[in-house]
C-alpha cells in the first residue's frame, strides 16, 4: 500500500530552539520510516519580516544543515526549499481567493505579530496560514506535525480545502493535526507564560540548538522558577513544570520519576542536571552542523535533489486544481 504524506516547516529566523526540536524536529525523525515525509524550510514565509538579504540567503542553507544534523535523513525524506517549489505561491493565491477576511482575522498569530511589527503589518502577514495551507494541501497530506501553536491555523487549513472540495469537486486531502502529548508547547524560561521562539527579544528565554555549553547552562540558571521550593509537576509552577516537560521529552524518564528523583532538592540542582541533559543532546547535533555547513556543495545536492521531488509531487496536485476551477 501507498504510504501516507506528512509536510511539515520550520521559518529560516534564526537557530532552532529547544522549543521547535522537542516539538517538532524530534517527531519528524521518528516519522521517516513509516510514512512519506516532505520537509520544508519555508523561506517564503519568513519574507512577512524584514530580512537583510545576504543572511537571508545563509539563514535559508543554516536550517537545511540544522534539519541534517538533528538527524532528519534525505535519503528517507524530501528536505527542500520552499520557494523552489512555485507551485506552493500559485497554489496560495488559489486558496486566497477561497479564504474569507472573517477567517484570517480571528487568527491568533496575526494578532500576536501585528501586535509585534507595527511598523511592518503587511498583506503576507495577514494571509499567512493560507500559504500554509497550500504548502501541506499541495502534497495530498495527511499528517501535519506541529507545535500547539500552529493549531488553529491547521484547523483553517482543514476549513478551507472542505470547503475547496464542496466547491469544485474533490481536490485535496484532508489533513489530520498531530501534537505531541508532551513538549507541545514548551515555554520561554524568563516568561513561562509565553512560548519559548527563536523570533524572541531576551535573549535569555530561549535556548538554541546551537548554543555552547557555557552559554546554555547559563540560561538555564537563569530560568524564572517560584519561591514554591517544591519540584512539582502543576500549573501553579509554570516555570519549574517547564523544566519538568523538557527533562521528561529529553530522558524519557516519567514526570513522577523525576518528581522522585529531586523530591527535598533544591531548584539549583534540577537546573544544572537539566542543563548538562541538553548539552549532551545537542553536542553531537552541533559537531554535525558544523560538518554540514563546511559542505556546501552537499546541501546544495540535498536541496537540489529535494525540489525536484517535491515540485513532481506538487505538479500533480496542480493538475487537478487547474482543471477542477477551470483554468
Ligand atoms: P518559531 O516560532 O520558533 O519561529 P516556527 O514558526 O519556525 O517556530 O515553527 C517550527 C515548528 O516548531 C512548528 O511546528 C511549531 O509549531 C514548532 N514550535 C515552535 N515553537 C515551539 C515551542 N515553544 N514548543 C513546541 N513547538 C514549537
Ligand atoms: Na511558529
Amino acid at each position: 500500500t501507498k504510504k501516507k504524506v506528512i509536510f511539515s516547516g520550520a521559518q529560516p529566523t534564526g537557530v532552532l530552539t529547544l522549543g521547535n526540536y522537542l516539538g517538532a524536529i524530534q517527531n519528524w525523525k521518528s516519522f521517516e520510516d513509516t510514512y512519506n515525509c516532505l520537509y520544508s524550510i519555508v523561506d517564503l514565509h519568513s519574507l512577512t519580516v524584514r530580512n537583510n538579504p545576504k543572511e537571508f540567503k545563509n539563514a535559508c542553507l543554516s536550517l537545511l544543515a540544522q534539519y541534517l544534523a538533528c538527524g532528519l535523513n534525505p535519503d528517507k525524506n524530501t528536505i527542500f526549499f520552499q520557494s523552489h517549489v512555485p507551485q506552493h505561491s500559485e497554489l496560495a493565491w488559489i486558496l486566497n481567493c477561497n479564504t474569507y477576511m472573517g477567517e484570517l482575522n480571528r487568527m491568533t498569530q496575526f494578532k500576536d505579530k501585528s501586535a509585534q511589527h507595527k511598523d511592518n503589518i503587511n498583506a503576507g502577514l495577514f494571509t499567512y496560514p493560507a500559504l500554509q495551507a497550500a504548502d501541506i494541501l499541495l502534497y495530498q497530506t495527511n499528517l501535519v506535525p506541529v507545535g500547539q501553536d500552529q493549531k488553529q491555523h491547521l484547523e483553517l487549513a482543514r476549513d478551507i480545502a472542505i470547503r475547496f472540495n464542496n466547491n469544485y469537486g474533490e481536490t485535496f486531502t484532508i489533513p489530520e493535526i498531530y501534537t505531541p502529548k508532551m513538549g507541545a508547547k514548551i515555554m520561554s524560561l524568563q516568561q513561562p507564560e509565553q512560548k519559548m521562539s527563536k523570533s524572541d527579544e531576551n535573549p535569555n528565554g530561549t535556548i538554541l540548538i546551537l548554543d555552547e555549553e557555557k552559554r546554555l547552562t547559563k540560561k538555564m540558571k537563569k530560568a524564572v522558577t517560584d519561591n514554591e521550593g517544591v519540584i512539582r509537576y502543576r500549573d501553579e509552577q509554570p516555570g519549574v513544570k517547564n523544566l519538568i516537560t523538557i527533562y521528561s521529552k529529553l530522558t524519557e524518564l516519567s514526570v513522577e520519576e523525576i518528581e522522585n528523583k529531586y523530591d527535598g532538592k533544591g531548584y539549583g540542582h534540577l537546573k544544572v542536571d537539566l542543563a548538562e541533559i541538553v548539552t549532551d543532546t545537542f553536542r553531537p547535533i552541533q559537531e554535525a552542523y558544523a560538518n554540514y555547513m563546511d559542505d556546501l556543495s552537499y546541501l546544495e545536492k540535498i536541496y537540489t535533489e529535494g525540489a525536484l521531488k517535491a515540485q513532481d509531487l506538487a505538479e500533480d496536485t496542480m493538475k487537478k486544481v487547474r482543471k477542477n476551477i477551470g483554468l
